[in-house]
Parts: C-alpha cells; structure tokens; sequence
C-alpha cells in the first residue's frame, strides 16, 4: 500500500502553510518570455551598490590573497563581523547574532519558541516569511487587526493568548510601508508578558531618517525578550550574499545559539558585510536618492491619478481598478518585474521597489497606459 507523506504528522500539517513566493528573477522572465530588457523592481533591492569598498573585498576573497580563501570554512559565529555591528550599533559582541538573511533569524526565532508548540501574533498585511516560519516550526498564526494604512499596537496586545511565545512586528512594515510611533512601540515593548519575544524586524529602518526613527534597539536593555532585526539585502545592497543579523539579550542568544546552523553564513558575505556596515555615507546616499525616487513616484502617480500606500521603506503599494495579478502579467509582457499583492490580502495592489531613475521610468512608460484605462 502507498502511504501518502501529506497524511503523515507532520507533513501533513506541513502541505497546509502557504509557499513563499518570491519576486521572479530577471533570468526566468528573460527564458519565458525572450525579452532583453527587463527592468526588476519586485523585491525592494537597492539599485545603488554594492560600493566599489565592498567589491574590492569581495574580490580579495576570491582571488585568495585573503588569507581564508574559498577553501576553508568560514568563522561559524561571523566573530569579526559581530565586532563591526556591536562597534555601529553601541552593544555588546554576545548581544549579537548572524543569520543568511534576516529571514533565517525570524526562522531560528521561531524554531527555539515553538519547540513546544504555542502561537504567534502577526499584524495582518505583514512579511509572508513571519507566518510561514512561525507555523513550519509548529506555531499557531494569530493574525491582529491592521490595514494597509495603520498598524494598531493595542490590538497586538489584545491578541496575545495564553499559549503566545512570539509577536512578529515589521518596523517599517512590508509590504504596506507603514511603521508604528514611538509611542506605541514603546506599549509593546513595556506592554507584552514578559516571556514573550517581540521581534522587530528593522529591515528597512535605515531608509528613515536618523532624527526621527524610533529604533525598537532602544529597549533592548528593559525588555529581556526582544529581538531587533537588520539586513544586508536592502539599503547595503547585499541581498545576493544573504546575510542579516539581529540584537538582543545575551540569554536569547544563547537559546539562538542552539537552533543556528554551523557555518550559516558565508565568508563572501562576512566579508562584504564588514566593510559595507561601516559605511555611513552610503547610507546616506542611497537614502537620498530613495527620497527622491519616492517624489518622483509619487508625482507620477498623481499624473495617472493612481492610489499609492505607504510612506517608508524603499517601495510603495500602488492599487489599480483591476486585479493586481492581471496588471502584473501586463508589465511582465512590457519587461517589467513588480510584485502582485494578492497573497498579502492586497488583491487590488502591486508593489513597486524604487530603481534608478531610468528604470522607473521604464516602470512609468509600461504602467501608464496600462492604469490610464481606469486605476
Ligand atoms: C520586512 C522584511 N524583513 C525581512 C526580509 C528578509 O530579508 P533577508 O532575508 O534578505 O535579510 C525582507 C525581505 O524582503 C523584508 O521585506
């Protein structure tokens, strides 16, 4: 008799949480579709970078004439680029973890809180990969109210339960390009039981302004169980190495400790990461230059009379009057990757990463029509 595996415990639950859909690669839109020119804004990448500091060190690395080379394996715990991130961001070295990607770390999270089952509570509209780590690693999804325009703190808290281990808050928030206030992050971190671990995840913090960002690190000595998240994929534009890493408290990195694969990061990343957590003025930089894609965006938008959402982060939601996964297909025709919404309970919306400004324009020149005809 042949025992289906979606019947087995386990698997079974398993064949139940939704895929992740990433945004498709300019290669598999090239081979479907035989285009040349493809302009990809579906993953919120940085189109300025990596800096030529980061290349060069990276070529040192493959070339061998850094000491490692490609044949050893790297520094499992990413020793000397924990160093960095402690130095920039004001902590301590054992307050420090490293994952492939930051998606790996909300996975670890996940996989240490829900060894005995439990539940997460997740704003709706948020990072697929929030629910999807918390319910491959046997955790319930308890979805609290938000919209695409406000994120509510209070409901958060209302929807804890008993069985609660983890609140997944995106700060800035993908895809809706909302973040939370001061006021209220601070009622999460003072607000939520003291046993549960309030991860936020800052991946895209370093495109607000310094002055004004109410960083969730600043409650990282009060609140025990919080865990701040950063990458490497967004404003440092290293997203194809996959390296990101989050802060916390050194007994919750301890427990990280224990479901962190060996070796989880690359040395070609380690690496890269190094030199480009250093580099202010390229932040700076790619900071500026997002503001100013998002005037322009948002001026065109105003020209084709389109609803856009959003007001952080290196992306915006763009709704149309009809189904975002036709408007989708439409642009993939014209050369144009963007992100269909319609998994996110957003069926109406597509999301558009800021490029430079010759690829939004190439955005604008397939879109117009297109959204002219009635968004
Ligand atoms: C809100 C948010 N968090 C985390 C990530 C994951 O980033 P990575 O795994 O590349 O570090 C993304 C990527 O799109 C994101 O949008």
């Amino acid at each position: 008799m042949r025992s289906s595996l979606s019947s087995a415990p386990g698997f079974g639950r398993l064949s139940g949480v939704p895929l992740y859909v990433p945004g498709k690669p300019i290669q598999e839109v090239q081979r479907e579709l035989g285009l040349t020119r493809i302009i990809k804004l579906a993953s919120n990448e940085n189109p300025w970078g990596p800096t030529e500091a980061v290349k060069a060190r990276v070529a040192s690395v493959i070339s061998g004439s850094e000491f490692e080379g490609l044949g050893l394996y790297p520094v499992s715990d990413g020793y000397y680029l924990r160093k960095r991130i402690a130095e920039r961001k004001g902590v301590a070295l054992d307050r420090v973890v490293l994952g492939n990607g930051s998606s790996e770390i909300l996975e670890m999270v996940a996989k240490a809180a829900f060894l005995d089952g439990g539940s997460a509570v997740i704003p709706r509209h948020s990072f697929a990969i929030y629910g999807i780590a918390a319910q491959t690693a046997g955790g319930r999804v308890i979805e609290s109210r938000a919209s695409a325009t406000e994120l509510d703190a209070d409901d958060i808290l209302r929807s804890v339960a008993e069985d609660t281990r983890l609140v997944y808050l995106g700060h800035p928030n993908n895809p809706t390009g909302i973040r939370l206030e001061r006021a209220a992050i601070e009622r999460l971190a003072r607000g939520l039981r003291e046993d549960i671990v309030l991860v936020v995840d800052q991946a895209y913090a370093e495109y607000e302004d310094p002055a004004n960002y109410p960083d969730a690190a600043a409650y990282l000595d009060e609140r025990p169980n919080l865990l701040v998240l950063h990458t490497f994929s967004k404003i440092h534009s290293l997203a194809s190495l996959r390296i990101g890493y989050g802060l916390g408290s050194k007994e919750l990195m301890g427990f990280l400790e224990r479901v962190r694969s060996p070796f989880n990061t690359n040395h070609l990343a380690q690496a890269a990461a190094e030199v480009a957590v250093q580099d202010l003025a390229f932040e700076a930089f790619s900071r500026q230059k997002n503001t100013e894609a998002r005037t322009a965006f948002v001026q065109e938008a105003a020209r084709h009379r389109c609803q856009l959402t959003g007001a952080c982060g290196n992306f915006m939601l763009l709704e149309s009057a009809f189904p975002a996964a036709e408007l989708f297909k439409e642009l993939l025709q014209r050369g144009v990757i963007v992100r269909p919404m319609q998994g996110y309970g957003l069926p109406n919306h597509i999301r558009v990463s800021f490029g430079k400004p010759d690829e939004m324009q190439a955005f604008w020149n397939a879109a117009g029509p297109l959204l002219d005809g009635g968004c």
